[in-house]
């Protein structure tokens, strides 16, 4: 299937171009994948740009700096040996290459082991999460026109049109369980659900996790992007309890479905990122303590709080219900003493600890001026 079709800027055409007279030039192919051409088959904006190069990622880009130096603004931001890849900023478009390659699951849940780069494409698609995620599109120029050809061996996109999540073999949650919780990702965000074979499959890891090689960095890193956005956190939160998915890491949760609701609201109460917040929940909760007496002094207040960074606040607020925590945010944290050290030694003061004492009493006399509401 030869296609016209990915609307770029004129600007971006021109490095694709580029891209791909380099790649015949080399004599490999390159291609987009992944989420990026899920979502053009589906409609939606591309938001990543991601070339993978059947051969050396590394290899082809530091050509191709040198080659185009003069034609294309070309920056390597950073290269990554042991996965053959490279971000780089092309005119000013942040573009990731990557080689293909075959990976390898040596435990349950632990980061894939690569075993081979510059691998056939087909190869490199097998190793990926959901058939909708494991579509390429091939790029080649004809009559100085880009033109994509679909790669598509496991259907990813018919299941695009029944909006199913289908992984390409029946160890896949086994070997990465955090695909649940990606899956879950893609339900909320686009409509998908898993395929009837697919949750049999969850519920079957689900009752038998495998912790043992467990990566919990790619599990915080996967929730991370699932918590993204505000209301969607509160649905996958609660998802997460109802279905049990914290079964990926713990037998029981030691988080509550009740904070749901102000775990959401403290996102834009805390000026903090939903994605710290719905995180901390989850695996911070233990350093959540008593709230203050709601008699307490707003001298109290602020001293029991100052060392509370903006997410602690929001985690006492929301798990707590403490709205001390918010009036010490909103009103308390920024409050700075009118006079220093240095003021009251000017108006006679000596230098010790009465004078500590007296800056202390002014800036308390302060505080406890300030009201609730
Ligand atoms: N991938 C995978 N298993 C994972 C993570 C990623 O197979 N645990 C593969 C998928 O093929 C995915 C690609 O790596 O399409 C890129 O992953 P990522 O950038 O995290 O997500 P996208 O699918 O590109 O989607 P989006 O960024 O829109 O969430």
């Amino acid at each position: 299937m030869l296609k016209k079709m990915f609307n770029f800027s004129k600007e971006l055409e021109v490095v694709f171009k580029a891209v791909v007279k380099h790649a015949n030039h080399s004599g490999v192919c390159a291609y987009f994948v992944g989420g990026m051409v899920r979502d053009f088959l589906m409609g939606i904006e591309i938001k990543d740009t991601d070339l993978l190069i059947e051969g050396s990622a590394i290899d082809f880009i530091e050509k191709f700096a040198v080659k185009y130096k003069d034609k294309l603004d070309i920056k390597i931001k950073s290269i990554h040996k042991s996965f053959d890849t490279a971000k780089t900023l092309i005119n000013n478009t942040e573009i990731d290459f990557a080689s293909t390659r075959e990976e390898n699951y040596p435990f349950s849940g632990c980061l894939p082991v690569v075993e081979k780069t510059g691998c056939p494409i087909k190869n490199d698609l097998k190793r990926r999460d959901f058939t909708v995620n494991a579509i390429a599109a091939m790029l080649s120029i004809a009559n100085d026109t880009l033109n994509y050809e679909i790669i598509d061996p496991y259907n990813g996109a018919e299941d695009i049109k029944k909006n199913i999540l289908t992984v390409l073999h029946n160890k896949s949650y086994i070997d990465d369980p955090t695909r649940i919780l990606r899956g879950l990702d893609f339900i909320l965000r686009f409509g998908f659900d898993f395929s009837p074979d697919d949750k049999k499959l969850i519920e079957e890891y689900l009752q038998k996790p495998d912790r043992e090689g467990l990566s919990l960095d790619r599990v915080k890193l996967t929730l991370k992007k699932l918590f993204s956005d505000p209301l969607r956190a509160k649905e996958a939160y609660e998802q997460i309890l109802e279905n049990k998915y914290y079964k990926i890491w713990e037998d029981e949760p030691s988080f509550k479905k009740d904070w749901a609701q102000r775990l959401y609201e403290a996102a834009a109460l805390f000026e903090t990122p939903s994605s710290e917040i719905f995180s901390g929940a989850i695996f911070e909760n233990s350093k959540v303590h008593k709230p203050l007496s709601s008699n307490a002094s707003n001298y109290e207040i602020y001293n029991f709080y100052k060392t509370f960074s903006n997410k602690d606040l929001a985690l006492h607020y929301a798990i707590l219900n403490d709205s001390t925590a918010l009036f010490y945010f909103k009103k308390l944290k920024n409050v700075k003493p009118d006079i220093t050290g240095d003021d009251l030694i000017k108006q006679g003061f000596a230098q010790g600890k009465e004078l500590g004492c007296e800056l202390s009493r002014r800036f308390k006399e302060k505080l406890n001026l300030i009201k609730r509401n």
